[in-house]
């Protein structure tokens, strides 16, 4: 990795703008904490005719083109019960309407695995899933997360200050998600730039994916183009051209906001209790249990939707078939029936599973990496960062947003 970039932190500032990341027209002029409205809606009914947003009191825009499907009847679930059955259940809750068409539809999280079902689903899931278990997590740190990092925290360590968001939370996902296609650090950094644009992308990819047909590298396109199955008719099947394209795609959208703000909704919950940061600090087998905690407490991305399939009575409504059903596991995760005294942002609560990386066959692919991204993240914070602590001085972070929600900057000083 080369570091030329990395270390021009008006670059970085510039392609990682707070206010393009909020936009006013998705739900970022949203500045409440939703919660109490959710706790109130679970405690009258598990599902409400209606989308999230406008039942929590929002009535500013939260999609950027509008509400998709404004002809069907929406629904919108807040238990847990509910959320976590409808993930699971993906026929009857299916992700898309129509098939899915790589080779010929657009380059977009919408016409990507995320929308896939059945068979389909099945077979993409299974070639490109392996660089991301678990065992390979610590691949993407040696590789990747570690190196950039530590070029990050380079870059502000001899100020004694920072903004955490911006100078660190954001740029990290980005970097480690591209340069684990084998792009240099410069080309990352387009990549940010073109991430509005995924023909750009396809073009910065294509001599990669040529490249690694012909000899492989250790990165993730390496093992894209060698992935393969057999299938139930005993033929070897493997990644087209216009899948690795679309995965690659998928990647960076479903991988980088998310992980960004996930990050700075994990600092912003420990710097706001610095007894709780200096027990982490400590004893640094506290932190994946404060991860985790602030996975459930606040997740980023608190909405995803499902389209039913069948006429089906559930959690007590009636859903016709062609609904759409929002499941709001912002409010799952705080679910008194599951979680003693939700609201609390407890890292010694007995660890059970969220809803944060979603459930069933869609379950996050990215969650091992997005985790050992915040953990060598955090972890790096601490041990170079003495007295970190957040800047009295400056506005104290709040989170905002509806669907994607975050911090404002977090000012911090240290030394
Ligand atoms: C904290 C950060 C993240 C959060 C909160 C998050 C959340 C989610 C959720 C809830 C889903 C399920 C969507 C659905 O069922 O409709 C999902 C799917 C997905 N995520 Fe993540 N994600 C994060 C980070 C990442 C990262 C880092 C990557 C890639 C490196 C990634 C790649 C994916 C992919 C490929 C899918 C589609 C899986 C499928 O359809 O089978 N995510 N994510």
């Amino acid at each position: 990795m080369t570091t030329k970039h990395l270390l021009d932190r008006d670059r970085v500032r510039e392609l990682f703008d707070l206010r393009a990341a909020y936009n006013a027209k998705m739900g970022g002029g949203y500045e409440e904490d939703p919660n109490p409205v959710w706790h109130d809606l679970r405690s009258r009914a598990a599902v409400h005719p209606g989308v999230v947003h406008e039942l929590t009191g929002y009535a500013g825009p939260a999609f950027f083109q509008g509400l998709p499907h404004p002809d069907r009847p929406h629904f919108s679930a807040f238990s847990y019960e509910a959320c976590s059955s409808a993930f699971r259940d993906n026929e009857t809750f299916a992700s898309s309407l129509v098939p899915v068409d790589l080779e010929n539809g657009n380059l977009s999280a919408l016409n990507s695995m995320l929308s896939m079902g059945g068979q389909q689903h099945r077979r993409y899931r299974a070639l490109v899933q392996p660089s991301f278990m678990p065992k390979n997590a610590g691949w993407w740190i040696r590789n990747w997360i570690e190196e950039c990092v530590t070029l990050l925290i380079d870059s502000f360590v001899d100020e004694g200050r920072a903004e955490l968001n911006v100078d660190f939370c954001a740029a990290i996902p980005v970097l480690t998600i591209a340069s684990s296609f084998g792009v240099s650090v410069e080309k990352a950094l387009d990549i940010r730039e073109a991430m509005n644009r995924p023909h750009e992308i396809v073009s910065i990819l294509e001599p990669i994916v040529a490249a690694r047909r012909e000899s492989p590298q250790d990165d993730l396109i390496s093992v894209l183009v060698a992935a393969e199955i057999v299938n139930e008719d005993g033929v070897k099947q493997r990644l087209s051209d216009a899948e690795i394209y679309s995965f690659s795609v998928l990647l960076l959208t479903a991988g980088s906001g998310t992980t960004w703000k996930q990050m700075g909704i994990v600092l912003t919950a420990l710097l706001e209790r610095p007894e709780v940061l200096a027990a982490v600090r400590d004893d640094r087998g506290l932190l994946n249990p404060a991860i985790e905690e602030a996975f459930r407490w606040t997740p980023t991305d608190p909405m995803f939707s499902r389209f039913v399939s069948r006429d089906v009575e559930f959690a007590g409504t009636h859903l016709p078939e062609g609904s759409v059903l929002h499941l709001c596991l912002g409010a799952a995760n705080r679910d008194p029936a599951r979680w003693e005294n939700p609201d609390v942002f407890d890292i010694d609560r007995p660890l059970q599973p969220a809803l944060t990386f979603g459930g069933g066959v869609h379950t996050c692919l990215g969650m091992h990496v997005a985790r050992a991204e915040i953990r060598t993240g955090i972890n790096a914070l601490l041990d170079r960062l003495p007295n970190l602590r957040l800047d009295p001085d400056a506005d104290a972070p709040r989170f905002i947003g509806m669907y994607e929600r975050g911090a404002t900057e977090i000012p911090v000083i240290f030394g």
